[in-house]
């Protein structure tokens, strides 16, 4: 754990990652008390601007607390801005040059000779992936804290395939170690996908029921609600699959499938997710169904987004099908869905069971255990009950855990103030170890080569309307997996809370 004088150093500190998500999970921990006494934080970017200016839009994205918070609840969130500015400092450099870091050393030096002791330095790379290794290099050679822990935060995306994943990760690795450097996905710092171990390990009924004789297929979806809005330059370069299937909803589908544990430690943990995400198999072109939306009722399509290229065939919607070839889970069709500009916001594992062995009731609805991950975190079982009165009928139903019910005074952190914490704790379990990248990029590359037209044609996405559930495919897709609809009657119980 770091203790004593710590300095975090945020790179790319006038960007959109810095400004929406890291610092304000720096002001979350620090406003909770949970970062070091003496921590000092420098932003470091390219763009000129005094502190002032710098302060203005490190805390632009800081969620002021509800207009019906108490004053005491304000005047305390304001104290803590102002703290949190007050330890804070900008510097303006280059990226590529040994100047900007020598600079930014005599800042850091200056500032731990204030403060005397032994000095720890987290460097925080919120940069576009261009500027990673020429950044980390510079960092090393110019700012690496002799004495004190170094740590090196970064985030994807690490390379488009398994080649270029695998060179910039030698080049990190020649000057970082992999003790010292801590690799974001953001969704491991998400609640329920925390939970997900404690729920598989720590419940009998679930541990035993959690394969191919009982499990019939498993859905992960990822559904926005808005499409790339400006953001169409990057992302067209990527894609739905490399923005979050390859990674996001992959280490989901790890942490949901592997094995027991031999310990909590991180080495543990991540040793099991490299087995099962060896028992992958690449995913085939057969297995996949690609979308990109279209503009309805005034929304626009992605065409229509001045950054993105003519005629792009970008898929802005994906669903694969994946298959663990290994004994608890063979013959189990693992389906990822996500996409951009659907009808709904939400993030959720669905395990369909099996049916019930038919006889002594006509048409039964499947089990089906759904942990929602966001928003309004839920875990709930569709089981069935007698309908209640003098009939002998079954009726779908539920056991539900919805977090705000349940726990209603807890605060559950934002995934990067989970993962943060847990960089300065220098606890790995929930940061992506580079085998675990290896081996992620070698079930997608083969179907991103086909995709990127390296294998000849390009495929054409489905069109989709904006704010629909998706290309018009999607439930033949699902249901050639054997997922079964079966929500005759059902439906989930929409009370204020939720
Ligand atoms: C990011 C993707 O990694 O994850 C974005 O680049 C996506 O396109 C985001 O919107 C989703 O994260 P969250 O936490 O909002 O579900």
């Amino acid at each position: 754990e770091l203790k004593g004088e710590t300095t975090v150093v945020v790179l790319g500190a006038s960007g959109d990652l810095a400004k929406k998500k890291t610092f304000p999970a720096l002001f979350g921990l620090f406003e909770q008390g949970h970062l070091p006494d003496d921590l000092h934080i420098i932003g470091y970017a390219r763009t000129k601007m005094s502190d002032d200016e710098f302060h203005e839009r490190q805390v632009g994205h800081i969620k002021p607390p509800s207009d019906d918070a108490s004053e005491e609840t304000k005047s305390a969130h304001k104290k803590a801005l102002d703290k949190f500015k007050s330890v804070s400092s900008y510097i303006a450099g280059p990226y590529d040059k040994d100047e900007g870091f020598q600079a930014l050393t005599e800042e850091l030096e200056k500032l731990e000779k204030e403060r005397g002791g032994k000095p720890n330095r987290v460097f925080y790379m919120a940069l576009p992936p261009s500027v990673f290794t020429v950044v980390a290099e510079g960092l090393k050679k110019n700012c690496y804290a002799k004495e004190g822990i170094n740590r090196i935060i970064i985030e994807k995306p690490f390379g488009k395939d398994t080649d270029s994943c695998a060179e910039m990760m030698t080049a990190l690795k020649s000057q970082w170690t992999e003790e010292e450097t801590f690799r974001i996905d953001h969704y491991l710092g998400k609640e329920m996908v925390k939970n997900v171990l404690l729920l598989r390990f720590g419940n009998v009924w679930l541990e035993s029921s959690s394969n191919k004789n009982f499990i019939s297929n498993v859905q992960i979806t990822f559904k926005e609600p808005f499409g790339t809005e400006g953001r169409g330059g990057y992302f067209d370069e990527f894609g739905i699959i490399r923005d979050v299937c390859q990674n996001h909803l992959l280490q989901t589908l790890s942490v949901l499938t592997m094995e027991r544990p031999v310990s909590f430690s991180a080495e543990d943990i991540r040793d099991e997710k490299v087995k099962v995400l060896r028992c992958i198999s690449p995913i085939a072109r057969e297995d996949t169904l690609l979308g990109q939306y279209v503009g309805a009722e005034g929304k626009p399509g992605y065409l229509e987004d001045d950054t993105v290229p003519k005629g792009s065939v970008c898929p802005t919607f994906a669903a694969l099908a994946l298959h663990i070839n290994n004994p608890r889970w063979e013959g189990v069709p693992f389906i990822m869905k996500a996409g951009k500009a659907l009808n709904e916001a939400k993030v959720e594992i669905r395990v369909q069971y099996k049916d019930v062995t038919p006889g002594i009731f006509e048409d039964v609805a499947r089990n089906e255990l759904v942990i929602r991950i966001q928003p309004s975190e839920a875990i709930y079982m569709k089981f069935n009950t007698k309908t209640p009165g003098l009939i002998t009928r079954a009726i779908p139903t539920e056991l539900d855990l919805t977090y705000k019910q349940r726990f209603s005074e807890a605060k559950i952190p934002e995934a990067y103030e989970a993962l943060i914490l847990d960089a300065f704790k220098g606890d790995h379990s929930n940061f992506v170890r580079d085998d675990e990248l290896d081996v992620a990029w070698k079930i997608f590359t083969p179907i991103l080569h086909w995709i990127d037209g390296k294998q000849g044609e390009a495929p054409k996405p489905e069109s989709y309307p904006y704010g629909s559930r998706g290309p018009e495919g999607i439930d033949a897709f699902t249901s050639k997996y054997g997922f079964k609809r079966s929500n005759e009657g059902y439906a989930w119980p929409k009370t204020p809370m939720t």
